[in-house]
C-alpha cells in the first residue's frame, strides 16, 4: 500500500494533506523521516507510525473502541447545549466515520463503544439484539428490596404498551445498585426508577454482555480486542 493511502486509512484526511504531511517532513516510519508520498509499504508488517512528533497508535479496519464517557457530554455530532462525546477522541477519528452504539444521556457516565463499522453499531443498537447493558444507579432515596423486585417485575412507563423489566439488579448498599436492562428506551433507567418510586441522582454505565469498563480512567478511550468483540458476540469482517 502507498504511504499516502496509509495515512488516509488511519484518518489523515485526503490525498492531498496526506501528501503534504510527507512532504512537510512530518512523517516518520519505524523511527525514519519519510520522504516519498507514494512509496510501498508492507502491510504485513505495518510500520511505527509518528505524525508531527506524536506516536499514532495504527488502527485496525474497521476500528472499535470504548470510550469512559464522563458528565456534560452530549452523545451527538450536532451537540446542542453541551460539548460533543467526538470532542473526547482523537481528530483523525471524524475521517474514518466513527459513530457511537446507542447513546448515553448528558449527565450520564461510562461505557460508550464507537465503530467505523456500521453493521457493528446497527445490530448492537438494534431492539433485536439483546446484549444486557449494566448500570450503577445512585438513588435520591433509601432503596428496599421491595424497589428491586418492582424492577424485576417491571414496570409501565409513559408512552409504552408494556411493563419494560430489568433482567438483573444487585443492590449494593442503601442508595446504590446495579441494574441491567436489554431495551435502549428514552432515559429508560431513570424512567425505570422514577415509576418505581424513587429518582436516579447519578447514573453510570457499567457494561455491556460480558464487556467491562474496568479501570479505564474517565475521558480516556482505547482500542477493543478481537476477543472483547467476542464478548458482544461480534466478529468483525477483517
Ligand atoms: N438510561 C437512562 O435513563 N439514561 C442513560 O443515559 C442510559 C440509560
Amino acid at each position: 500500500m502507498e504511504l499516502y493511502r496509509f495515512l488516509q486509512q488511519q484518518g489523515f484526511g485526503g490525498r492531498k494533506a496526506c501528501r503534504e504531511l510527507v512532504e512537510a517532513g512530518l512523517v516518520q516510519l519505524d523511527g525514519q523521516l519519510a520522504h516519498n508520498w507514494r512509496m510501498a509499504l508492507d502491510m504485513t508488517a505495518p510500520p511505527a507510525l509518528t505524525v508531527n512528533g506524536e506516536p499514532w497508535p495504527l488502527l485496525p479496519q474497521p476500528c472499535y473502541l470504548m470510550l469512559h464517557k464522563p458528565a456534560g457530554y452530549e452523545t451527538s455530532h450536532q451537540p446542542q447545549h453541551h460539548r460533543s462525546v467526538y470532542s473526547l477522541l482523537p481528530w483523525q477519528f471524524a475521517n474514518l466515520g466513527i459513530s457511537a452504539v446507542g447513546r448515553l444521556d448528558v449527565d450520564t457516565t461510562g461505557m460508550l463503544l464507537f465503530s467505523s463499522d456500521g453493521q457493528f453499531v446497527h445490530s448492537l443498537s438494534s431492539p433485536r439484539k439483546v446484549i444486557p447493558k449494566c448500570y450503577q444507579v445512585t438513588a435520591r432515596h433509601a432503596l428496599t428490596l421491595a424497589l428491586a423486585q418492582q424492577l424485576l417485575d417491571g414496570v409501565l412507563l409513559h408512552d409504552e404498551t408494556a411493563p419494560l423489566a430489568a433482567t438483573a439488579v444487585t443492590l449494593l448498599d442503601e442508595f446504590r445498585l446495579n441494574m441491567s436492562i436489554t431495551q435502549g428506551k428514552y432515559h429508560q433507567v431513570k424512567r425505570m426508577v422514577a415509576a418505581a418510586g424513587n429518582r436516579v441522582e447519578a447514573l453510570h454505565r457499567i457494561g455491556m454482555g460480558e464487556l467491562l469498563l474496568g479501570d479505564l480512567p474517565q475521558g480516556q478511550w482505547r482500542l477493543l480486542t478481537d476477543s472483547e468483540l467476542a464478548l458482544l458476540g461480534y466478529t468483525p469482517p477483517r
